[in-house]
């Protein structure tokens, strides 16, 4: 099996199932550029819905001040969580663990696959926050920082708005370790700022170009008990996604604002 996605990929045993995977040197070997191949080279209509949820929810809940400071924990190849963020953002942190997939965002941010037009036509179509930006990848260049960060040491109170998509249970099997994570990328928010985390559900692992990685299996009732710490008006959205492989059933979006 070459190319993969948690969510396209067929079940596997847990690679990390050590504590937080401390050296954490299994996220050098992800290879970015079949990850973006197989997940992002076009849009699925798993990332359509998605991007309506997340694209409407920032719509209403738009964070305080106009333009803050915006967070995706663990991007991996996939820009278009930062780019939903873009009206609302002065600067984008992209907050990578993987040296690997830091040098993949800044070579993409440079010159930037054309299937990311796919992803901002629908992020952009009939909402207006999104006229103003004519050129999302330059914008977003413009306003990005690569960050080599750990979740597990996020600092509190620091961001206005946040995005973390598949990450907390695509990094390890330990629902703790999937709990603690989901709780420190909120925490790093600041007060009542909105956020969006996506999830796979019922996932039992993945494999990208033939290199093994860990899921926790999870459901919404976890998605609610993870968040419900430090969220509040916490919506979990059920999203269908059939036939990319066995071993998991749909995804997962919450959106919510810090406590
Ligand atoms: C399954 S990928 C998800 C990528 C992307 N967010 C997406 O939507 O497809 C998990 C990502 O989390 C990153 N990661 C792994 N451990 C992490 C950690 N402890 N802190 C932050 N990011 C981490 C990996 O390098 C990888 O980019």
């Amino acid at each position: 099996m070459s190319e993969s996605h948690p969510r396209s990929m067929s079940p596997s045993a847990n690679v990390a199932d050590r504590p937080e995977d401390v050296s954490g040197f299994i996220w050098e070997r992800f290879n970015s550029d079949a990850y973006f191949t197989a997940n992002y080279g076009r849009l699925r209509s798993d990332d359509a819905t998605i991007i309506k949820i997340v694209a409407d929810y920032f719509k209403k809940n738009q964070p305080v001040p106009d333009l803050g400071q915006a967070i995706d924990v663990g991007p991996g190849a996939n820009l278009y969580p930062a780019l939903v963020m873009l009206p609302y953002a002065s600067r984008v942190t992209l907050f990578e663990r993987s040296f690997a997939n830091r040098d993949w965002l800044a070579r993409e941010l440079d010159t930037p696959h054309g299937s990311w037009w796919q992803f901002w036509d629908a992020i952009s179509a009939g909402r207006s926050a999104y006229d103003p930006i004519n050129k999302p990848l330059e914008t977003l260049h413009g306003r990005v920082r690569i960050e080599r960060g750990n979740v597990f040491s996020l600092e509190p109170d620091q961001y206005d708005v946040g995005t973390m998509f598949f990450v907390a249970e695509s990094i390890t099997s330990r629902i703790d370790e999937f709990q603690r994570a989901t709780r420190l990328f909120v925490n790093a928010l600041k007060r009542n700022a909105p956020f969006a985390a996506a999830f796979m559900r019922l996932s039992s692992g993945y494999v990208v170009a033939g290199e093994r990685f860990p899921a926790c299996s999870i459901d919404e009732d976890d998605v609610h008990r993870a968040l419900a710490p430090v969220a509040r008006n916490v919506t979990v959205h059920r999203v269908r996604s059939k036939g990319l492989r066995p071993g998991y059933d749909g995804m997962m979006v919450a959106t919510g604002r810090r406590k």
